[in-house]
């Protein structure tokens, strides 16, 4: 073995330490004055692969009913979709009348198809929707929409998930559920999926003939078709319940379910003989599959006056002693209506103050929006924290089943606009 001279390195580091300044010249006057490219490969790749924002082409549409369309989307520009997992949802971002507007669409078309390039979403109507009026009404094969990249936790994980997924679809929300089949029927996802997919009448079933041929060709794939009101062979008519459930399913099960908030709520009640954890009763409700903000006048004071209009109206047919005589009666106090309670929001948008109203019943989310401040959101049920804003000042308030936020973001007053309603006047930072 060859014998170190320790005393040898001292000696050497002494000498190279005083040239040091030598040799870090030399090196910086060989060196190119070029910049270095100091964004890595890999991170390229990433970009290209999983863009943040995508522009969709409308390839095609297609009418499933009166109040449904299927949209086919493809990339507008050159490059591959961005892939995703099945039951994963992308935002579209729409610019309607001058106002910015996002909706969260689940996909139900395959991660295989999305390498193909294509993506398949469909659109229920919802009445006082904006944006899905405007996808129904507007949109038309060939126009452009801008996209967030896909996103959600509606999908089927190896770990975390039993090998058997019971999905429970109320209406439009079996999207989801068609991506999960047409994944495990082409073999990238390895489960069992027995759907429950509930609507009122049948012919609002959409994606059935696609649902039956996937469980046709495939023994891992059943579908279950329930309709609330009416009777048809082959149909299940009533509820989604657990005994339903049970006459299908003998296996330990995984349930995830999509639909309308009042088909969770539901779902909450029925379920609880099953003793589920959060872990194996996972439920997507974006907004697209919740109904509108409804600014409630309670109904007492809405008969009141609905009375007496029809009163006064009759009054004025009569003599005019007695007409003097029902107005006194048809005076309406403002008293008699009750209104949700307005608030005021101060928004600090990068350099701009905005002040904005806002009802107690109505996400801050919804207030920034209508007021045409462009804040960040994308599931728009609490979930993904894109939309992270803190609260500078005042109160707010979450539904239980929408916080979502860490521990650490509550503390330090850091909201979820999405899912967070104000009960005083707040001021918050939306750009942070
Ligand atoms: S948009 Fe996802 S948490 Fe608000």
């Amino acid at each position: 073995m060859k014998k170190i001279k320790i005393s040898s390195f001292p000696g050497k580091d002494n000498k190279n330490f005083k040239n040091i300044n030598k040799i870090r010249n030399k090196i910086i006057n060989k060196t190119s004055a070029t910049p270095i490219n100091n964004e890595y490969i890999i991170d390229r790749v990433g970009k290209n692969l999983y863009p943040k924002i995508q522009r969709l082409v409308v390839k095609n549409i297609v009418e499933e009913n009166k109040d449904i369309k299927t949209f086919y989307f493809a990339n507008a520009d050159a490059g591959t979709l961005a892939i995703f997992r099945p039951g994963q949802y992308i935002t579209l971002l729409l610019n309607i009348d001058g106002k910015f507007l996002s909706r969260p669409h689940s996909l139900s078309s395959s991660p295989n198809e999305a390498i193909n390039g294509v993506y398949r979403i469909s659109v229920k109507r919802v009445e006082g929707g904006i944006a899905s009026n405007y996808m129904l009404d507007n949109v038309k094969i060939g126009d452009i929409i801008e996209s967030l990249h896909p996103s959600g936790e509606l999908y089927p994980s190896s770990i975390r998930d039993k090998k058997h997924i019971v999905a429970l679809a109320s209406g439009i929300g079996i999207s989801p559920f068609v991506s999960i089949a047409k994944a495990i029927h082409d073999k990238t996802l390895d489960k069992e999926l027995t759907i429950f997919y509930s609507v009122n009448y049948i012919n609002e079933f959409v994606y059935a003939k696609e649902l039956k041929e996937l469980a046709n060709k495939n023994n891992n794939i059943k579908v279950v078709f329930v309709s609330k009101e009416e009777n048809e062979d082959g149909i299940e008519n009533g509820l989604i319940t657990v005994d339903l459930i049970k006459s299908y399913v003998t296996s330990k099960f995984t349930v995830f379910a999509a639909g309308y908030q009042d088909f969770y709520d539901y779902l909450k009640k029925e379920l609880t003989v099953l003793n589920l954890g959060d872990k194996d009763f996972r439920f997507e409700s974006s907004p697209t599959l919740s109904k509108p903000i409804v600014i409630s006048v309670p109904q007492a004071s809405v008969i009141t006056i609905a009375e007496e209009k029809k009163t006064t109206k009759k009054s004025k047919s009569k003599k005019k002693e007695e007409e003097e005589e029902v107005e006194e009666v048809t005076e309406v106090t403002p008293e008699a209506i009750v209104l949700p309670k307005i608030y005021n929001i101060k928004v600090f948008h990068k350099e701009e103050e905005y002040n904005i109203p806002c009802f107690e019943n109505q996400t801050i989310l919804s207030a920034l929006e209508e007021k045409n401040i462009k804040a960040r959101s994308k599931c728009r049920s609490g979930e993904c924290g894109y939309c992270r804003s803190l609260l500078l000042w005042g109160n707010i308030r979450v539904d239980k089943d929408k916080e979502h936020r860490r521990s650490a973001d509550i503390k330090y007053n850091y909201i979820h606009p999405c899912s967070s309603y104000p009960t005083s006047d707040i001021t918050i930072k939306i750009d942070i």
